[in-house]
């Protein structure tokens, strides 16, 4: 049986006790270097999950005798792993635990209503920002290569640089940092992050 593990943001006080008990259950385990060094004492196998997810596949494969659990960062379903695993195997072969996405745990911390809110990816993919200005709410995953500066520069032209960017960067580890900025004010480089785009503050 695959286990999909929504791991929350990145603290572990912010796993739920479902995922905790997969784990605790878990043959084997799969996942990227900071979740699975959060299970110093795990004894079974370990795949150390990055860009390699075809390898992560047949990996899994080999294993669908056995107690298979990925860990995936915040939630599977939010621009995750547990997409991918679902579309592979199919839903009957998956069981998937939801976690708390760095998205719901940037609006919870600043108080940002999540109804209606867009949700979108600069993760590995083109933003389609035309659709982006036109939303008044915007939640955005995103990478090292499309980040707050270039989600800025986008907005700024399509002339919408009074949007505020609310950037919430490492969300719940020790070096946590939440900044809100006008689009034309952006310019830093940001660590891991998500970003809220807002009208009004
Ligand atoms: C592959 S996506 C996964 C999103 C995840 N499924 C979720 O629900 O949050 C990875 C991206 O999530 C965001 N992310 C994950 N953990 C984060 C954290 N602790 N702080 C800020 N952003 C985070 C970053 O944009 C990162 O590049």
């Amino acid at each position: 049986m695959l286990t999909v593990v929504g791991m929350g943001p990145g603290s572990p006080a912010l796993m739920t006790a479902a995922a905790q008990a997969a784990v605790a259950e878990a043959d084997v385990l799969a996942g990227n270097a900071r979740h699975l060094a959060q299970f110093p004492e795990f004894a079974g196998e370990t795949f150390a999950l990055g860009a390699n997810i075809a390898a992560l596949l047949a990996w899994v494969t080999a294993r669908q005798a056995q107690r298979v659990v990925v860990l995936a960062s915040g939630d599977p379903l939010l621009y995750g792993i547990g997409t991918r695993l679902l579309a592979h195997f199919g839903q009957a072969q998956v069981q998937i635990i939801p976690g708390v996405s760095a998205v719901h745990y940037l609006c919870a911390k600043v108080g940002i209503d999540m109804n209606g809110i867009w949700l979108t990816s600069s993760h590995g993919r083109e933003a389609d920002f035309n659709e982006i200005v036109r939303q008044p709410k915007v939640a955005m995953v995103t990478d090292l290569h499309c980040g707050p500066r270039e989600i800025a520069r986008e907005l700024v032209a399509r002339g919408a640089g009074d949007r505020w960017l609310v950037i919430g960067e490492n969300l719940t580890l020790e070096n946590e940092r939440i900044h809100w900025q006008r689009a034309r004010n952006v310019q830093g480089q940001y660590e891991m992050n998500v970003v809220v785009i807002l009208n009004e503050r």
